[in-house]
């Protein structure tokens, strides 16, 4: 815990960029896919899947998430300390997606103006940029020249067309300003990890899309936060920063739970399993009793073989049980209002959440925000922050407004974009960077079109 008078580090601000274009997955890709609108809407959580242009790709993006918290935050090049990059849409494998930003952004701030930024790309899966948010925490507190540091999240989420995870997809970026003495989250630095190696989600050098076993990956995704979770309340409580009084449990002590959204149902079943498995500890678990009757496996005799199809019911009754469903709407619900219109950003997905309550206007002064973050492969981290007095004061992104000026393609056009064959933008770029083109040696070529 830091001392009294030493500063706390955080997130200061954060800017969001979403492509202009986005499918409907209402009406014709629905159709045409023969599947049930519902299933998308209500199953799935998703309406609006943002599509990035022929000229965009994860570089562009994070440049102009980049730019777009530069201009808000009135933030200089030179203040910039460290630029960390999580994604794993990174189009080449030696040099650091970083590097291509800092090209990009030197043609708005001036040539060499972010000479003296390090910079490096992180991967491991979804939960890279919250990686580096850590390892930039830990930088932060040591840090005696005041400079500032900048985690970029930026990812195109890409599955085969007509896939299952088709309409999972999406694409943005987020870029999170760190510093001491932030106005919007002071972190409290517990971390609590889970690690473990699975085949749930991966992609092979050369795939352009990924192989996922989706329903693991969701089960790996439940245990992995939820051992994260346990780490993370060991920490805390070892810390002083959450030891629940009698009858009180760790979720109790958290205002907003914000997990990885790869869709947003994924955030029920996660609070789910969350809350069921906190809830064991205290006094709630019997209410939960009384309304949907014993876990499975206690005080029943059904065979080892019947437990997976009662651990099943089970889920189900607990995910409609009276008890969860006032939790789920009180602390984490409204962190998937904007990943339901973009889709996944995959990495950046969980500060979506965070845009969403700054959105919404969710974020209260002292309020402990819990984040579960989930990366495949895989590995999970759980940690806290708390909401400082000026976060109430920081000016609304516009997100809700620039959502609803995109564009709707159409499935073709969608098709082509997914498939890397639309030669012609479909909207004509202004003021933002844009891929100008890919030599012969694999370079890339970006630009700021004015
Ligand atoms: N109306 C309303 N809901 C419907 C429906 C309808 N007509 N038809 C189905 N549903 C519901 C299902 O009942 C289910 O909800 P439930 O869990 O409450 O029962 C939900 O829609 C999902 O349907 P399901 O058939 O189970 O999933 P799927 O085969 O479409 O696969 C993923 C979902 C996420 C596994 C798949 O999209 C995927 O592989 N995505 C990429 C990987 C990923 O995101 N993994 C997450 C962890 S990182």
């Amino acid at each position: 815990m830091p001392q009294d008078n030493a500063p706390t580090v955080g997130i200061d601000d954060l800017a969001v960029y979403v492509p202009g274009l986005y499918l409907p997955l209402e009406g014709e890709f629905a159709r045409r896919r023969g599947i049930d609108p519902g299933k998308l809407i209500k199953g799935i959580g998703i309406e609006r899947m943002a599509v990035p242009d022929a000229h965009e790709d994860a570089a562009t993006m994070a440049a102009m998430s980049l730019l777009l918290l530069m201009r808000r935050s009135r933030l200089q090049p030179e203040q910039i300390g460290k630029i960390y990059v999580g994604t794993e849409s990174s189009a080449d494998e030696a040099k650091a997606m970083g590097t291509y930003v800092i090209g990009m952004l030197e043609q708005v701030y001036g040539q060499g103006s972010f000479q003296e930024c390090g910079t490096v790309e992180m991967k491991a899966a979804c939960i890279a940029t919250t990686l580096a948010l850590e390892c930039q925490s830990y930088w932060l507190a040591g840090e005696d020249e005041d400079k500032v540091g900048v985690v970029i999240a930026s990812d195109v989420a890409k599955y085969p067309l007509a896939s299952p995870g088709e309409y999972t997809q999406g694409a943005g970026s987020v870029s999170l300003l760190l510093k001491k003495n932030p106005r919007l989250l002071a972190l409290e630095q517990v971390y609590g990890h889970f690690t473990r190696d699975e085949n749930d989600f991966f992609r092979p050098m050369g795939c352009t899309t990924a192989v996922v076993n989706g329903k693991h990956s969701n089960q790996c995704y439940l245990d992995a936060v939820t051992g994260a979770f346990d780490s993370f309340s060991a920490r805390a409580a070892r810390k002083g920063i959450i030891v629940p009084a009698t009858g009180e449990c760790v979720t109790d002590y958290l205002d907003h739970i914000l997990f990885h959204i790869p869709y947003p149902r994924m955030v029920e079943y996660a609070s789910a399993a969350v809350f069921r498995h906190d809830w064991k500890s205290c006094p709630r678990s019997r209410r939960v009793e009384e309304e949907i009757g014993p876990e499975p496996g206690e005080g029943d005799d059904k065979d080892a073989a019947a437990l997976p199809a009662a651990e099943a019911d089970y889920a189900r009754r607990f995910a409609r049980s009276p008890q969860f469903l006032e939790a789920f709407a009180a602390k984490v619900r409204d962190t998937a209002t904007l990943s339901r219109q973009i889709g996944n950003i995959y990495t950046g997905s969980i500060y979506l959440g965070l845009a969403s309550l700054l959105e919404l206007d969710r974020l209260q002064a002292g309020q402990r925000l819990g984040f579960g973050a989930y990366g495949s492969g895989c590995s999970a981290l759980f940690f806290s922050g708390r909401v400082e007095p000026q976060a109430e004061d920081l000016p609304r992104l516009g997100l809700v407004e620039r959502l609803e000026e995109r564009k709707a393609i159409t499935l073709a056009d969608y098709e082509m974009l997914h498939e890397g064959k639309m030669e012609k933008s479909l909207i004509e770029p202004r003021q933002e960077f844009v891929l100008a083109g890919i030599d012969s040696q694999g370079y890339r070529h970006y630009k700021f079109v004015e």
